[in-house]
């Protein structure tokens, strides 16, 4: 879909990382461009007209990413470099003076580093716990296991919505019910799922979510932290400079603004948070029920293809998303990567940033094959071909 969009796609590469990045259209491209071309100027700073047009750009991109996903305010939604950051000022910010000691959270195995080392960080900090739900034998999250982790002592619940290595889509909405019914707040990574699928956080209910942009077209360095307006007005921020106070004093008395920008400290990145809100609208016109329903037909064709090579494992036959992961048996994973790339086939090899799904999995690299909905099944024929090559292990060397 939509391929002549991409000028990525002009050359002779065959873009399957989509878990990693996504390739970017031009008409984002031009967005950035735009502003350092045409009205560079400071956010929130300026009384000029240009700095006026900037302040209108960026605040309609907060709107866009509010209507998104469906959030009941706009001062839900603060701008971040990423996913990164907005779990971590999620974590340090509201958690960190919201949870004692013995307070449990949980987790699981297959979260992604930056859904575990700052719990890890908060854990020796402040004593909470991090526990974990049992997955399934598929590495999926079960309401049940969900149901059997909480303890009276359980305060968070904070997952992925969709992992980045066995791609499976976590029942969002279930958790959230069953999470309010016992005074659990949730805390949803949206890394690998916002930009794939429709996410409604009013209908999921859930209480924080994280997401960047660059997963799903728009510039890098942009990301969201969406929290339900109660709970960011009792979230401190974590970064403090200019654009986040109205007022201070030399004996330290100080006034900080009201959220989301309280959250927004520093020159933010103007002109990617200006390319993500063209990034939302060229999404919007292409409809993320058609991006998903892409994405399936693509997953099932390469499932159904991979199935003729017998010596690919596949670790997540069952998972719903189009990220893959596979290993050929006797080849590492990084050799993989490598001898694709002679094909021109970018593919992600090794753990992935989730380092503990290996006590799962029972290995700890992966060769993982992600689709965003530019890609064809004409390019999965050729990675299928690629694999096929009866020469394969002497032409990895
Ligand atoms: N989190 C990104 C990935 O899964 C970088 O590749």
């Amino acid at each position: 879909m939509n391929r002549e969009d991409f000028p990525m796609l002009k050359q002779d590469i065959i873009y399957f990382d989509n878990g990693a990045t996504s390739l970017k259209p031009n008409c984002v491209i031009d967005s950035v461009t735009e502003y350092y071309k045409r009205y560079t100027a400071n956010a929130h700073r300026g009384d000029y007209d240009i700095s006026l047009q900037v302040d209108a750009a960026y605040e309609t991109t907060r709107i866009l990413v509010k209507e998104f996903i469906n959030a009941k305010s706009s001062k839900e939604i603060a701008f971040t470099s990423g996913t990164t950051d907005s779990l971590n000022k999620i974590i340090f910010g509201y958690f960190k003076y919201h949870l004692k000691a013995g307070d449990e959270v949980l987790l699981t195995r297959s979260e992604h580093a930056a859904n575990l080392l700052p719990w890890f960080e908060l854990q020796d900090e402040i004593g909470i716990k991090v526990r974990y739900i049992e997955l399934d034998e598929d590495y999926r999250v079960t309401l049940d296991n969900v149901r059997k982790a909480i303890t009276p002592k359980t305060k968070v619940i904070s997952l992925a919505h969709v992992t980045n290595v066995v791609g499976d889509v976590r029942p969002i909405k279930e958790i959230t019910t069953l999470a309010h019914d016992h005074d659990i707040l949730v805390v949803v990574d949206g890394a690998q799922s916002v930009s794939h699928m429709k996410v409604d956080v009013t209908d999921l209910d859930v209480d924080f979510l994280a997401f960047s942009a660059h997963k799903m077209c728009g510039p890098t360095g942009v990301g969201v932290l969406y929290g339900k307006e109660a709970l960011l007005n009792s979230t401190k921020p974590i970064i403090f400079g200019g654009g986040m106070n109205a007022s201070f004093d030399p004996d330290g008395t100080r006034v900080y603004s009201e959220i989301p920008t309280i959250f927004e400290a520093g020159t933010p990145n103007i002109a990617g948070v200006i390319g993500f809100g063209t990034t939302i609208e060229y999404l919007n016109k292409i409809g993320m029920d058609q991006i998903h329903a892409y994405e399936q037909e693509l997953k099932d064709y390469f499932m159904k293809k991979i199935k003729e090579i017998p010596n690919v494992i596949v670790y997540n036959n069952h998972s719903e998303s189009g990220i893959v992961a596979i290993n050929y048996d006797g080849i590492f994973s990084q050799d993989l990567a490598i001898y694709l790339n002679k094909y021109h086939i970018c593919v992600r090899s090794g753990s992935h940033c989730a380092k503990i799904l290996k006590n799962e999995i029972g290995i700890k690299n992966t060769t993982r094959v992600s689709f965003y909905f530019y890609n064809t099944k004409a390019e999965i024929d050729r990675l299928i071909e690629a694999l096929k090559n009866p020469n394969i292990k002497t032409d990895i060397i």
